[in-house]
């Protein structure tokens, strides 16, 4: 990473508790996550250099809380406790089998994260809801270290839906991307504000341009996919000597 080689402190932000866990456990990390504020669900474990901070159940609808607010209120809220020099988005994405995707494939973001879904026709607004959050720069070093976690380089781009509706898609495919999640660039959006090197690291649970429906695919491979993010972040963050 040219900007900070062995970044001293690093958090990892994770939506739901099943992409959590096994990330947990891959690091060590066997306390109970405490809360961050009292208004939010969001919580998070640490040790030493290392922190790894979720969304929580949302009170009202009893289950995780996903996609972009919770997002950006745990990685502040996680920032401003842990002092991070890196925070990764660790979670599940959606590939695309037209790009050479797969389920199982896990994806480190390798250039600037996108929201796919905010669409303002107006000239500077265009450009803002679009994002393009930048991310760390892993260096020379960058495709061996991918080698070993077992992962490959890849654009992200991030909404608010678990779908894909034609005019999302379409922006998806003019951005190249390889995973589509719904945490990422809000993740970034909060490091950039904070100058905090960012990356994302995505597990592809179902293939975005598959007949199959999302879901369905999303729910018989959430396991599989969780077990190799969690290998794969564990190898980055061993790598990157916070381990
Ligand atoms: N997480 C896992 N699969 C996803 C998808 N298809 N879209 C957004 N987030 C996801």
């Amino acid at each position: 990473m040219s900007a900070n080689p062995r970044p001293a402190r690093i958090l990892i932000v994770v939506a739901m508790e099943a992409e959590a866990r096994p990330v947990r456990a891959a690091l060590g990390l066997h306390a109970e996550p405490a809360s961050l504020h009292p208004a939010f669900p969001s919580a998070m474990v640490a040790d030493g250099p290392l922190a790894v901070a979720t969304n929580g159940t949302d009170p009202r609808f009893e289950i995780d809380a996903i996609a972009s607010q919770p997002a950006v209120v745990t990685t502040l809220t996680a920032a401003e406790s842990h002092r991070p020099d890196l925070v990764i988005s660790a979670g599940t994405a959606g590939g695309f089998e037209g790009r050479g995707g797969a389920i199982g494939d896990v994806f480190v973001s390798t250039e600037p994260v996108r929201f796919h879904d905010r669409r303002v026709d107006i000239p500077g607004w265009d450009a803002y809801g679009e994002g393009s959050y930048p991310v760390a720069d892993l260096g020379p070093e960058r495709d061996d270290l991918l080698s070993a976690m077992g992962a490959k380089p890849g654009r992200m781009t991030t909404g608010n839906s678990l779908d894909a509706p034609p005019v999302d898609l379409a922006t998806m495919d003019r951005f190249g991307a390889d995973a589509k999640d719904m945490e990422a660039a809000a993740v970034a959006w909060v490091c950039e504000h904070l100058g905090v090197d960012f990356l994302a690291v995505k597990a592809i649970t179902d293939l975005v341009d598959h007949p199959e429906a999302t879901a369905e695919q999303f729910r018989r491979n959430l396991g599989l996919a969780t077990e190799r993010l969690a290998a794969a972040v564990g190898s980055l963050v061993g790598a990157l000597g916070a381990a």
